[in-house]
């Protein structure tokens, strides 16, 4: 019987019978696995018996987690990493080879830059940026040698959007993959294979965890994918999710739906109070009815999500000054937790990318990124109404 998604964040693929009637999944904190004999050693390592081997290349635990996340982003298969860096560089250079090119969004996390430029100089692969902004414009920025193109939306910390449908359906034309940083929607929000895209992978840090206590990410793909990469990009750099940890993020999954709705309903509140305020220069919310992207985030999104990107009057200065007088929303660099985060993208999540990238990307040195948490919309505005009131 096929279940609807707030079912099957608490559901899917677990039957306790298998785990002594234990409601919740057991942690199999182990590291390797016992054979019955050499015969069933043999058979494991060639790939002919199902059991486990060793927990780099696989784990119970580990297991019911990918299989989840795999369900819920409509994927045949996932995979889970120790960080999300871990789930992109995995990927990247699980689909690349020297001297190839990248499409890119305009507008990446600062890390994910920062990698691209990595492999630019170790093996020559050109990274370009583009707004993707129709699909004539896509057509000629695809070059022969594009192995893939990657994309975030809503963008970090822009919140821009790209249109995952039209940039599906391109990128067929060209049979290359779409991979998508789904991070900032989760896909109680956002589906992207539903739209045609082919892989998907989360910093599982934020949404999916929400409760500020871990660090992983998630990939999800056709099969034959998701098999390479656990074989060789994971296997063999191994940045592989630990049992405790994968058992915290099918906690923070069951809760996902509700999180999601609360999240995004602070933030279309605090959006609507920011825009009136005499300090703010401009508001950037995939849900605000004045966003140009405002159509193309309907189509593809249910809601909003949490985080708001907003520039204040001023210069570096005034922004900081306007951090430091905040009072419960906290100055930390995460989003998708319980509690509202705030922080200056220029000199901390995308300080690493150059200052003509950086404003390229339409970050600028009075840009704000806040993640709206759980608490009460009204005191999440007071707090931020009293530090604009003081500029
Ligand atoms: C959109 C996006 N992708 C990837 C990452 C990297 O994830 P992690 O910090 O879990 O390695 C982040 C982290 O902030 C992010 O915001």
């Amino acid at each position: 019987m096929t279940k609807r998604f707030e079912t099957d964040v608490i559901h899917h693929g677990y039957d306790s019978k298998e785990h002594f009637d234990s409601l919740s999944t057991p942690i199999y904190q182990t590291s390797t696995y016992t054979f019955a004999n050499a015969e069933q050693g043999e058979k494991r390592f060639a790939g002919e018996d199902d059991g486990f081997i060793y927990s780099r290349l696989g784990n119970p635990t580990v297991r019911h987690l990918e299989e989840r996340i795999a369900n819920l982003e409509n994927a045949e298969a996932g995979l889970a990493f120790s960080s999300g860096m871990a789930a992109v560089s995995a990927t990247l250079i699980a689909l690349t080879k020297a001297n190839d090119h990248i499409l890119c969004s305009q507008g990446l996390y600062g890390c994910t830059f920062g990698l691209l430029e990595l492999m630019r100089e170790k093996y020559n692969i050109q990274s370009d940026y583009s707004l993707m902004e129709s699909e004539d414009v896509l057509r000629k920025q695809i070059k022969d040698d594009t192995s893939l193109i990657y994309v975030e939306t809503p963008i970090n910390p822009t919140m821009k959007i790209i249109d995952l449908e039209m940039v599906a359906r391109v990128a067929k034309e060209f049979n290359i993959p779409v991979v998508v940083d789904n991070t900032f929607s989760s896909p109680y929000l956002q589906r992207p294979i539903d739209l045609g895209c082919d892989i998907v992978l989360h910093s599982a840090t934020k949404y999916i965890g929400g409760h500020g206590d871990i660090v992983a990410g998630l990939l999800v793909g056709k099969e034959d994918f998701i098999s390479e990469v656990a074989m060789t990009t994971q296997k063999d750099i191994g940045g592989i999710l630990s049992p405790f940890d994968a058992w915290l993020l099918l906690r923070g999954l069951k809760t996902l739906p509700i999180r999601m709705d609360r999240h995004s309903l602070n933030a279309e509140k605090v959006v609507e109070q920011l825009k009136q305020h005499p300090k703010i220069k401009s508001v950037h919310y995939p849900f605000d009815k004045n966003n140009p992207d405002y159509e193309v985030a309907k189509k593809q999104m249910k809601l909003g999500a949490g985080v708001i990107a907003f520039e204040v009057e001023g210069g570096k200065e005034e922004a900081q000054a306007f951090l430091n007088r905040l009072s419960f929303i906290k100055l930390a660099v995460s989003l998708g937790d319980a509690e509202s985060i705030i922080q200056h993208p220029a000199t901390m999540t995308h300080a690493v990318v150059p200052e003509e990238n950086r404003l390229s990307m339409g970050i600028t040195d009075s840009l704000i990124r806040m993640s709206c948490g759980l608490e009460a919309w009204e005191d999440i505005w007071n707090d931020l109404k009293q530090g604009l009131d003081q500029m």
